[in-house]
């Protein structure tokens, strides 16, 4: 019942009629047209996931300074910018993510803060991106983030919201496939070709592209970075890589990227998800502060784009000027799950839920009927009053809501200090009063 309120509480139904420059549906309404049910319900299961793993909620304002996403490193997101200048002239953007937003409220909670913190948070973004199957210009993205928790355990309890909320959508781990990697993997290429480090967040700025973009291009991008022919032919040999024991072989048993990821494969093992994970080296992730491990949810067949992605940035913090606390989370938006639940057949059934309706049968009992729906709504009950409509109206209308009861408030019953009930699943008929209306 609590998973269905939470579900249900956030249910947005638009009607695509009008869109604003940015694409995005706006008219709200419930009559005519085309109607969509916006796949904010999926959120509806982030919210109730990330009770279950005892994360806090948090909230941020959609318009952020610009400042906030100015980075240097080439990523696209910094280029799809909704930015402008406010009347104050004041460098303004409608945020593309929420990570710098969550690591601007740490930063704020200073010393005094007791680690780990678990948050999460379900909000909109914008990003001046082309629109395509499950890429907006407009999307809602749910996201948990942990700070302070430098082990992998972190993303252990990451990924296991992520599946649990798959599971919840039921869609299993023949649907959809999480990659992980971790950019340690790219760290130790580049020390085994000498490349300086900080060309690091470059490089994988430029890699995130490989698949998108032509190999040559890639190496184009990457030899105006800095990177020689010889190291792009090692970076590009090992990204290719899908087994954690032949990235051993490679690497030396030594390194933190082996270490890291072995340890999170054990550990998926013992929440019981393994079968949902996979090691695959090509995963990097376009946004530049991303340290550790990477990873991404896809359909396996393919079909779409990432369906969430996350990893570990433990030094965020102080490209803010802060003291860096290690960090990791995801970003789950609802464009492409709600495709994918779409091929599937799993939209989530989505009808009003009504539990009562209540009718003055004269419009003089208004007064009346505001009371009953008054004490009835301080029950806890669904309840909408209709007014000003043919009896025979109302009767098909609790039908097709499927409401549970018809309450209608009568000259003869309200006399008495009574309302006649009607239950529509028995057909059952009688007479209470409100107090006794529960
Ligand atoms: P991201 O990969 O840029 O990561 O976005 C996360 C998710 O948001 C994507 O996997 C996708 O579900 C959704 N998304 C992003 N852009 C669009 C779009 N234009 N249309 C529809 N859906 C979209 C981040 O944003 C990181 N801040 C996530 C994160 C949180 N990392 C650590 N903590």
């Amino acid at each position: 019942m609590r998973e269905w309120c939470l579900h249900k509480s956030i249910i947005v139904i638009r009607q695509y009629k009008r869109r604003t420059p940015c694409g995005v549906p706006w008219r709200i309404s419930r009559s005519g047209g085309e109607m969509t049910v916006v796949p904010r319900a999926t959120q509806g299961y982030g919210l109730l996931v990330s009770g279950v793993l005892a994360f806090e909620e948090v909230d941020f304002p959609v318009l952020e300074s610009e400042s906030l996403f100015i980075r240097k490193a080439g990523e696209e997101i910094t280029q799809q910018l909704y930015n402008f200048e406010d009347k104050g002239g004041r460098r303004v953007v409608l945020r593309p993510e929420i990570t710098p937003s969550l690591a601007r409220l740490v930063i704020k909670q200073g010393k005094s803060v007791s680690l780990p913190l678990k948050w999460f948070t379900i909000g909109q973004c914008w990003r001046y991106e082309r629109m395509t199957r499950g890429r907006r210009r407009e999307h809602y993205q749910w996201n948990m983030d942990i700070f302070g928790v430098s082990k992998v355990r972190a993303e252990a309890e990451l990924i296991h919201a992520i599946v649990l909320l798959f599971e919840r959508l039921g869609i299993t781990s023949l649907d959809v496939g999480i990659r992980v990697s971790s950019r340690k993997v790219l760290q130790s290429v580049l020390e085994m070709h000498n490349i300086p480090e900080h060309l690091f967040t470059q490089v994988c700025v430029v890699v995130d592209k490989l698949g998108k973009i032509t190999r040559e291009e890639i190496e184009k991008e990457l030899i105006s970075v800095g990177v020689s022919s010889e190291a792009i032919n090692g970076i590009i040999e090992v990204l290719s890589i899908k087994s954690l024991s032949k990235l051993e072989e490679v690497l030396g048993s030594e390194r933190e990227a082996v270490a890291d990821l072995k340890k999170l494969f054990s550990l998926a093992e013992h929440y019981g998800y393994s079968q949902w994970i996979s090691f695959d080296a090509s995963v990097v992730r376009g946004l530049a502060y991303y340290t550790g491990i990477v990873f991404e949810a896809f359909d396996r067949e393919g079909k779409l784009r990432a369906i969430c992605g996350g990893g570990r940035y433990d030094r965020l913090l102080s490209t803010f000027g802060s003291d860096d606390i290690s960090a990791c989370g995801f970003g789950f938006g609802d464009a492409v799950i709600i495709e994918l639940l779409k091929e599937k057949g799993l939209l989530p059934d989505l009808v009003r839920q009504v539990d009562d309706i209540v009718f003055p049968l004269d419009s003089e009992l208004e007064g009346p009927a505001s009371m009953v729906v008054s004490s009835l709504r301080k029950k806890g009950r669904s309840v909408d009053l209709i007014e000003d409509k043919r009896l025979k109206w109302v009767f098909k209308h609790v039908e097709r809501i499927n409401a549970e009861r018809l309450i209608l408030v009568g000259n003869s019953e309200w006399q008495r200090g009574m309302v006649r009930v009607k239950i529509l699943s028995t057909r059952e008929e009688y007479d209470v009063s409100v107090d006794e209306l529960v």
